[in-house]
């Protein structure tokens, strides 16, 4: 018998098992000089009790980097430094990523893990600051992709900023939308759980977006920018 649309496939504790295998599946098995700097830069987020990327996020920002060509990425949040190696993988040898974050002594981290990783010092320019001030400096038009991991009540003000630094075809990432369930829990919810409501909902009626929700981590948003002549109806 169908079941009505929606919900052909419903949703089973077997599922959140092949979700967490998933989630795993990409993360780095062997030794190699990546990996290890994963690893190192992994330790010192927990030391400074942060929360880097998931492996099945970092792989999915690192196909989404080679997939969109990308010469050019914005982040927000270099944290240590774990999402930063994963999209300079996927980047082309020739790209730069440029990212920014409040604390410069986690970007003295973030900088030595992609040095370890093996990439030259001219591929990452990391500048210490808030995102809101930081941003608006940056060129228009100028990245390929933009991801944003950092102050979730700003959530919606990096979508603003976002959509002016893309180019036309270019994709802008969220991480950590769900909010540890939060984010569709019916309970009262703090500010923050709200603006990532009020993010998920302007993306998704945004004609100028093409929205997809990766439950990867802890659930990944991403959209491309579309070009005038193709945004939707
Ligand atoms: C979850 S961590 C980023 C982890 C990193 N993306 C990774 O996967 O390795 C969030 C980072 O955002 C930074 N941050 C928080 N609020 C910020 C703001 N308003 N502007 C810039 N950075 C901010 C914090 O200092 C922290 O390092």
């Amino acid at each position: 018998m169908r079941r009505p649309r929606g919900q052909e496939r419903p949703i089973t504790g077997n599922r959140q098992n092949s979700w967490a295998f998933a989630d795993e599946y990409c993360a780095e098995l062997v030794e190699s000089a990546a990996g290890d700097a994963l690893r190192w830069a992994r330790d010192r987020a927990r030391d400074a009790g942060l929360n880097p990327v998931s492996a099945g996020s970092g792989a999915a920002l690192q196909l989404l980097a080679a997939t969109a060509g990308s010469k050019a990425v914005a982040e927000i949040g270099t944290g240590t430094g774990v999402s930063g190696i994963h999209l300079l993988r996927g980047m082309r040898p020739d790209g730069v990523l440029t990212t920014v974050d409040l604390e410069p002594e986690r970007q003295q981290f973030a900088r030595q893990a992609f040095h370890a990783a093996g990439f030259t010092g001219n591929r990452a320019r990391l500048i210490p600051g808030r995102a809101l001030d930081v941003l608006p400096r940056l060129a228009d038009g100028g990245y390929d992709l933009v991801f944003c991991d950092a102050d979730r009540g700003e959530y919606p003000e990096y979508l603003e900023e976002s959509l002016r630094l893309l180019r036309a075809g270019g994709l802008v990432c969220f991480e950590g939308v769900f909010a540890e369930h939060r984010t569709v829990d019916s309970g009262v919810q703090q500010t923050d759980v709200l603006r990532l409501r009020e993010l998920l909902r302007t993306v998704r009626e945004s004609t100028d977006l093409m929205p997809s929700l990766l439950p990867t981590g802890d659930g990944l948003l991403c959209a491309v920018r579309l070009e005038q002549s193709t945004a939707r109806h």
